[in-house]
């Protein structure tokens, strides 16, 4: 236990240091002082826990006892703060011609297109799934037939952490919800969030983001996926005439693969999501038959969404820019 003295005289300080503070400051500097995490009562605490001469009973009541200090600090801290909230300002000293800015932020870009998106995906009867951003080497490659020495796994192209990598594209999510045996016969999973590479010149960013999709159906084909995309898209670009064209080609976890690209206004395609039938051996691991997955950038839907020509106009956090897509008002 600790001795009463010691006790009274903590007590003091608490009460003398919190009476002496002029602002809220000067508040926040006495608390992590006292109950900060590196702050007095803990240093007591550790100091205490170290010490092998005491029993562990003693160690107990020392806890309970610097528990005690701890409440009893946080009293005075509220009576301090409400003391402050209390001091009224005098009426002569608010001048209210002062002026204020009314403005109000709008969501970005690349929000507004995620809204979108789990909009138009949830009626479409997808259900969401996510999976963490640092991901096993396991679920973001090797479950994917990304073998040992496929080239996407070098130091050039990917990061790690330690054991671990910063996924470099959502599919990893598909494995995590296969595995997981919550859905049985046909059923729509998707996703959506940020994805890392190696990769920084003008029209890629080190982080991004991907959606990704995948239907299970023993319907499915090639045709159906490129049906379902058509829909997506037009959904998305609220628009009938999205024309798309399907390219052959290869991702270790489907086959066939196709990348598609989309035409744009001015008649250029760009290339904006890979798909593919998802292969035998990753379903038949899981119970599942067939089905078909897909991998979109989202930055490169937005940016054709909103007509935007520079991915670092994404990033740039520039408010008039990006004032121009919601509908902030200001004065
Ligand atoms: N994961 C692939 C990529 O990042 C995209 C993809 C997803 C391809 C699903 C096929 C199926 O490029």
């Amino acid at each position: 236990m600790l001795h009463e003295n010691e006790i009274n005289s903590i007590k003091q300080n608490i009460e003398e240091e919190i009476s002496s503070c002029k602002d809220m400051k000067g508040l926040i500097l006495v608390k992590s002082k006292f109950i900060g995490k590196e702050g007095i009562l803990n240093a007591y605490l550790k100091k205490y826990l170290k010490n092998s001469e005491l029993s562990n009973e003693n160690k107990k009541s020392i806890g309970f006892e610097i528990n005690q200090l701890k409440d009893f600090f946080n009293l005075f801290y509220r009576k301090k703060i409400s003391a402050f909230q209390n001091k009224q300002i005098p009426t002569d000293q608010i001048d209210y011609s002062i002026p204020v800015s009314s403005a109000i932020g709008n969501l970005h870009p690349l929000s507004l297109s995620k809204e979108y998106i789990h909009k138009i995906m949830q009626e479409m009867g997808f259900i969401y799934e996510d999976g963490p951003s640092i991901e096993k080497e396991y679920y973001n490659f090797d479950a994917l037939n990304i073998s040992k020495n496929h080239p996407a796994r070098n130091e050039k192209d990917t990061f790690f952490i330690n054991d671990d990598v910063l996924r470099t594209h959502t599919t990893a999510v598909q494995i995590r919800a296969l595995e997981s045996q919550k859905y049985v016969d046909e059923f729509r999973i998707y996703s959506i969030g940020d994805v890392y590479r190696r990769d920084d010149d003008s029209t890629h960013l080190p982080m991004f983001h991907q959606i990704e999709g995948f239907i299970i159906d023993n319907s499915a084909s090639i045709s159906t996926l490129k049906g379902f995309l058509l829909d997506f898209l037009k959904k998305f670009f609220e628009k009938d005439d999205v024309e798309i064209r399907l390219r052959p080609g290869y991702f270790p976890f489907t086959e066939p693969s196709v990348e598609v690209d989309v035409k744009f206004e001015n008649g250029k395609w760009l290339e904006i999501l890979g798909a593919g039938m998802i292969r035998k051996n990753i379903l038949s691991k899981y119970g599942y038959k067939k089905g078909f997955a897909f991998g979109i950038g989202l930055e490169r839907i937005t940016m054709i969404k909103f007509g935007i020509t520079n991915i670092h106009d994404l990033t740039d956090n520039h408010y008039p820019w990006l004032k121009q897509y919601g509908n902030s008002t200001e004065n």
